[in-house]
């Protein structure tokens, strides 16, 4: 069976700046430079294209300084956008941008009820065939329940408790349907004891290189692109069978923002059960 080719959403930092603070990451006095954000958003689209993924554009829009942020657009589930519901109202104004844009690529628009938070890909990350969706900083426990029942699949909260990780792909990245890596100290012992149940393969990363952004990775097949400033989970990869890139990403940690948190994988992660198995009412295409 071939897969189908790997796509990718982004959006062209051309009015990516930090205008508001909403994580601790973010200092209005220490402004991304624009110029530089655009060269290294460019080297991170060439990095993916020459992995062979095909990248997808959502045109920028000004005011919505965080749009660049795709991974929060959703949560793909085959042909279903089950679309972002922003806790901090500076980037609600993202939710109607990316609405638009799935309903014109032949996604079903699915929307969280208005009561809860969920933020998307940023904070649902399947691993095999669980859900893993990590929840209190942005998105709400009650948004992974609903999430459950609309998926009918297997769904495991995991509570974030550390606010420089407030989205899970800052500190969780599943790898393959049994591997990820993740940064113990962002989870309570609960979430530290269910991931470690469930997830047979666990690449574990140091606090300097979480801090680097060394969990919020890119996965293409076997190549894992990250930030700069990750040699020990790099090398670690390559003892696991991967090819880890390095593309330097300064830029977009200014706003809490990295190399996954600047993708959403439009055709299901490589780690995703369900991308190797068509459900009925599917055609697999787009
Ligand atoms: N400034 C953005 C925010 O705080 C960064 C989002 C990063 N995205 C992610 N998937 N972690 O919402």
């Amino acid at each position: 069976m071939t897969l189908p080719t790997p796509r990718i959403l982004m959006c062209r930092p051309d009015y990516y700046g930090i205008e508001y603070e909403i994580n601790p990451w973010m200092n209005r006095q220490r402004q991304a430079d624009r110029t530089l954000a655009l060269a290294q958003w460019q080297a991170l689209v060439d990095l993916l294209g020459g992995l062979g993924a095909q990248i997808e554009l959502v045109p920028p829009v000004a005011g919505l300084p965080d749009l660049v942020f795709t991974a929060n657009a959703g949560l793909i589930f085959h042909q279903r956008a089950i679309l972002s519901h922003f806790r901090p109202r500076q980037r609600q104004g993202e939710e109607e941008v990316f609405a638009a844009w799935f309903a014109s690529h032949g996604f079903q628009v699915v929307r969280p009820p208005s009561e809860h938070f969920f933020e998307g890909a940023g904070d649902a990350l399947f691993c095999g065939a669980t859900l893993f969706a990590g929840y209190r900083i942005r998105s709400d426990i009650r948004g992974a329940q609903w999430l459950a029942q609309e998926l009918g699949c297997e769904v495991i909260p995991l509570e974030l408790v550390n606010p420089y990780y407030y989205h899970l792909d800052t500190c969780f990245c599943p790898l393959a349907p049994d591997t990820a890596i993740w940064y113990p100290p962002a989870f309570d012992a609960y979430g530290q004891r269910v991931i470690t149940q469930f997830i047979p393969r666990l690449v574990a990363v140091a606090d300097d290189e979480a801090r680097a952004f060394a969990c919020n990775a890119v996965v293409v097949g076997r190549h894992v692109v990250t930030n700069t400033g990750c040699p020990r989970l790099h090398e670690e990869l390559v003892r696991q069978g991967y090819t880890p890139h390095q593309t330097p990403l300064g830029e977009f940690v200014k706003a809490g923002g990295s190399a996954k948190c600047l993708t959403l994988r439009l055709d299901g992660e490589d780690a995703a059960a369900w991308r190797q198995m068509p459900v009925e009412g599917s055609n697999g295409s787009s």
